[in-house]
């Protein structure tokens, strides 16, 4: 079903995809300042580790469904929805550098090296860094657009670090259903793009 939304609609519904993308954090500052959280630091790593991951999903569930449905105006949320990717990741990474380390910088340091799962999660944040950085008009155009499309491939290598990081903090209660769960769908995301490029270049 063909939908272009007109330029006030998009502004709309970006708007709204916004306002959406701010509720979970609303909801954790909620329940957090009227008490109603048992262990409220374990429950906001979590749910702020949750939602990184499911930004990362709708981020590159963006292109696929453009492609599928032919809606070419859902490339205006793509940036929107990588940004909050990263905002969901810098508040996980707080909320560990705060409530696990108070923010002792060399205790924090130990950790991420003493175990393997913090080493990846702390290595994908990383290298989201070039990614959120260069999300400007400005930045595309100062790299040029084959650099700045190169540039983001990272995320090849961060989505699988970061479904890593999930299966090995999952793997102490030998629980994979949600790393299984998120793993396949983010390769199948990736594995559409892989697919759609191969093609193009056997048909070029
Ligand atoms: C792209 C980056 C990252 C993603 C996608 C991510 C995702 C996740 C997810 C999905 C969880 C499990 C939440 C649940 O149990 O439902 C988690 C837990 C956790 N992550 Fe991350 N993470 C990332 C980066 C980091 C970084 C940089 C650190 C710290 C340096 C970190 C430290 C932790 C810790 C301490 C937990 C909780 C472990 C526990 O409660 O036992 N993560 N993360």
């Amino acid at each position: 079903m063909a939908f272009n939304p007109t330029a006030r609609q998009t502004s709309l519904i970006k708007a709204g995809v916004f306002l959406a993308a701010l509720i979970p954090l609303a909801r954790m500052v909620y329940l957090t300042v009227t008490g109603q959280l048992v262990e409220p630091l374990e429950f906001i790593t979590r749910s702020t580790g949750d939602w990184t991951l499911y930004f990362l999903c709708f981020t590159l569930a963006v292109t696929p469904l453009r492609r599928v449905s032919k809606w070419n105006w859902l490339v205006k949320l793509r940036r929107m929805l990588g940004l909050f990717m990263f905002f969901y990741a810098v508040l996980h990474f707080m909320t560990f550098l705060w409530f696990d380390h108070f923010f002792d910088l060399a205790e924090m340091w130990k950790d991420v090296l003493r175990r393997p799962f913090i080493t990846v999660g702390f290595i994908a944040f990383v290298l989201l860094i070039p990614l959120a950085a260069t999300s400007t008009n400005a930045m595309i155009r100062r790299l040029g657009g084959k650099r700045w499309q190169w540039l983001h491939r990272l995320i090849y290598v961060i989505a699988p670090l970061a479904i890593l990081h999930f299966w090995w903090m999952k793997a102490g209660k030998h629980n994979f259903t949600e790393p299984i769960i998120y793993g396949s769908i983010l390769a199948v995301l990736l594995g559409m793009r892989v697919f759609w490029a191969l093609r193009k270049q056997a048909k070029a």
